[in-house]
């Protein structure tokens, strides 16, 4: 039976890599994001439809809501990024930290608070919002997945403890969600090439030290974690909740 999907900033990257996924074995997916065009020109490679949505925005959800089936099998929270990168803040790649912490200056605390809860917005927020108004349209049975980051366990600032707030705000959920046989699980990936995710601000030294810490010795790809989106999906994974799933090329090992 075809499935209903749906998946948040599907238009470019690791997104448009799950919903190519979904598409591809036949299941009728539908891909927001906020830039109408490169998310329409996405979608109609794949055969996906399209409905502009900020998901950080709750009167945008409640729009997206009458474009959507009644019922959704699968819910992908893929929509995010780190907010630094379109500000000055960007200190995990291009270490400035230190030099940072060492100024006397009044810390300008507004435009501090402006810019870490831009990063909850867009990555937790975000994720927790399109889910409530979600909730009763889930199908038994379903799936909701989000991504998550290797930021969660490393650092990374505010967007890191965003991402680590998804694995903890997850936990409920699945508890919630388990009751009609419902999963909710992260998928948390290290460093992923091919998206748009570092903007410009990726050093080929910092690109070869990431890469280096894989066991693997390459960055991963969108198809890497669209596939362990795809299994969390799946009937196999059925008694699978509460998780997350790393896809770091053994670069953060777990045990
Ligand atoms: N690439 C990596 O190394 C990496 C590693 C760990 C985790 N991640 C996570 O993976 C996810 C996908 O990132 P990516 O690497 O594929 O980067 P990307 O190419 O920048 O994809 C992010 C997508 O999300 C959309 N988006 C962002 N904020 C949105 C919002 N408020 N409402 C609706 N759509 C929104 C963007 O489209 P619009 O700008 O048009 O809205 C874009 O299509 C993110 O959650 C990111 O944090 C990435």
């Amino acid at each position: 039976m075809t499935r209903n999907v749906l998946v948040t900033g599907g238009g470019t990257g690791i997104g448009y890599a799950i919903a190519r996924h979904f598409a591809e074995q036949g299941e009728a997916v539908v891909v927001t994001g906020r830039r109408a065009g490169p998310l329409k020109e996405a979608a109609d490679r794949i055969g996906a439809r399209t409905v502009v949505c900020d998901h950080t925005d709750p009167e945008a959800l409640t729009r997206l809501l009458a474009e959507l089936p009644g019922s959704v099998d699968v819910l992908v929270n893929n929509a995010g990024g780190n907010t630094d990168f379109d500000t000055d803040t960007a200190s995990d790649v291009t270490s400035d930290a230190a030099s940072d912490a060492a100024s006397d200056a009044a810390p300008d605390l507004a435009s501090y608070a402006h810019d870490f809860r831009a990063n909850l917005d867009a990555n937790l927020v975000s994720a927790a919002l399109t889910t409530k108004a979600l909730e009763g349209r889930l199908a038994e049975g379903g799936a909701v997945v989000h991504i998550g980051s290797i930021a969660a366990a490393r650092g990374g600032g505010s967007y890191g403890a965003a991402k680590a707030g998804l694995s903890t705000w997850n936990i409920d959920l699945a508890r919630t969600l388990g009751a009609r046989g419902i999963t909710a699980n992260v998928v948390a990936p290290g460093y992923i090439a091919d998206t748009e995710f570092f903007r410009d601000r990726l050093t080929d030294e910092r690109r070869t030290q990431l890469v280096t810490e894989t066991a693997v010795d390459r960055p991963g790809s969108p198809e890497d974690v669209a596939g362990a989106v795809a299994f969390l999906a799946s009937p196999a994974a059925r008694h699978i909740t509460g998780q997350v799933l790393h896809v770091n090329g053994g670069a953060l090992p777990t045990r």
